[in-house]
């Protein structure tokens, strides 16, 4: 039996859809809002690019801080966390020598934005060794920390990491860099609306998070968040009129960040419908759409773990609404370096109707599939997943 929530959202039914991580997927009423200030914007295009945009922005923006626990000074609208990382990492000055620490659960997109960085500039990259699978939360600080050296410019941290959805635990990480005197970049691509955020108390460096992922905006809805000490040195990765045009009452922050050239601008102002639409899914909020979703990706993967006799590589505290399992020994071949697509996605996909990534992560490389639970999701999805990779295998053809 499908979730009957299913119907909240546009996938197409014949399609397994068990990666909301990559790209979300936007449920209608919010596609609906979005089409309301397309409309509104094609009426008169100069009207409400120029004249009413700047408002309509400072509006949306109240409402993410209100969802954030943040304050809207701090806050910036982005297209994506890459463009986010980019405008911290490529506003840094750096020296020779330098380092930029990250860790081997990073995502290649942002681990390239500090290689082209620290080639400029004769710097080097420093990649922590995270283990996996793991105990518990103390080996993900240790392995952080005994990275560190006097050179440590700044740390890249993802809240939850994309190859092996561990929730990292941010605050601890924050704190214990701070006390070396070195800036987090925490890489939140996947945490809003997967886990509870209080961007005021977290208070790291920098922050940066998707918003067409877990909150279910729409693509293109993105933000960054800086400490007011480190916004003034800041620049976006488009630089555009903001960086001599000032507006009066508003920040020279917020002037930089706010118009990078002409775009639709619609997935940023259509934040506020899905923040109150995902809000008023369940009784309970947001709370309960989070601890729904972390529950469905715990038990999914206990019910994977034992259809593919795997062992659970993290205790379930270190989930929010993804999970990853190594996959059989049988699936480890054809060889891992055969594209950007792994084939046992792509058969997963064309043969079995399933989507669900494939990654190939470690040393040596090695294949896990992870999987996603959103509300659309049920426990029948993942019996689905399960099957069809006994099924790939065993060397055995779709039903
Ligand atoms: C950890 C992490 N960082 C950054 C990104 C990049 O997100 P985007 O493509 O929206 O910029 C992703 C995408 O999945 C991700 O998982």
């Amino acid at each position: 039996m499908p979730s009957p929530l299913v119907e909240h959202w546009t996938l197409d039914p014949s399609v397994v859809f068990l990666n909301h991580g990559s790209f979300g997927a936007c449920p209608r009423a919010v596609l609906e809002a979005q089409t309301e200030w397309r409309a509104r914007m094609e009426r008169q295009p100069v009207q409400f690019l120029w004249r009413d945009l700047p408002d309509l922005l400072d509006a949306a923006r109240e409402k993410l801080a209100d969802f954030l626990k943040a304050d809207p000074d701090d806050l910036v609208f982005v297209a994506n966390a890459t463009a986010g990382v980019n405008a911290v990492v490529r506003s840094l000055h750096l020296s020779p020598g330098d380092e930029l620490l990250t860790t081997d659960h990073d995502y290649n997109a942002c681990r390239n934005v500090l290689a082209e960085a620290a080639t400029r500039a004769g710097a080097k990259v420093v990649v922590a060794k995270v283990p996996f699978p793991l105990r518990d939360e103390t080996q993900i600080i240790e392995a952080i920390l005994s990275a560190v050296t006097p050179r440590t410019r700044l740390a890249m941290i993802d809240h939850i990491t994309s190859p092996t959805a561990l929730v990292f635990p941010i605050t601890k990480i924050i704190r214990a860099l701070e006390a070396h005197g070195i800036d987090t970049l925490v890489d939140g691509a996947h945490a809003p609306g997967a886990v509870p955020l209080h961007l005021g108390l977290l208070r790291p460096a920098y922050y940066t998070g998707n918003l067409h992922k877990w909150v279910c905006a729409p693509k293109g809805a993105a933000f960054l968040w800086a400490r007011p000490d480190r916004q003034d040195a800041l620049r976006p990765a488009i630089v555009s009129h903001g960086e001599n045009t000032r507006r009066p009452g508003r920040s020279p922050f917020h002037d930089r960040f706010d118009w990078p050239g002409t775009l639709d601008p619609t997935a940023w102002l259509s934040v506020p419908a899905a923040i109150q639409w995902g809000g008023s899914l369940f009784p309970g909020g947001w709370e309960e759409l989070r601890d729904r979703n972390r529950h469905l990706a715990s038990s999914a993967r206990a019910l994977l773990a034992g259809r593919l006799n795997q062992t659970l590589p993290c205790p379930n505290e270190l989930l929010a609404s993804m999970a990853t399992l190594l996959l059989p020994t049988a699936l480890q071949q054809p060889p891992l370096d055969a594209g950007r697509f792994d084939p046992i996605q792509v058969r997963l996909h064309a043969e079995h109707g399933v989507e669900a990534p494939v990654v190939r992560w470690g040393e040596p490389k090695r294949r896990y599939v992870r999987f996603s639970a959103q509300a659309y999701n049920c426990t029948e999805d993942y019996r689905t997943l399960g099957e069809a990779i006994l099924r790939l295998s065993n060397g055995q053809h779709p039903r």
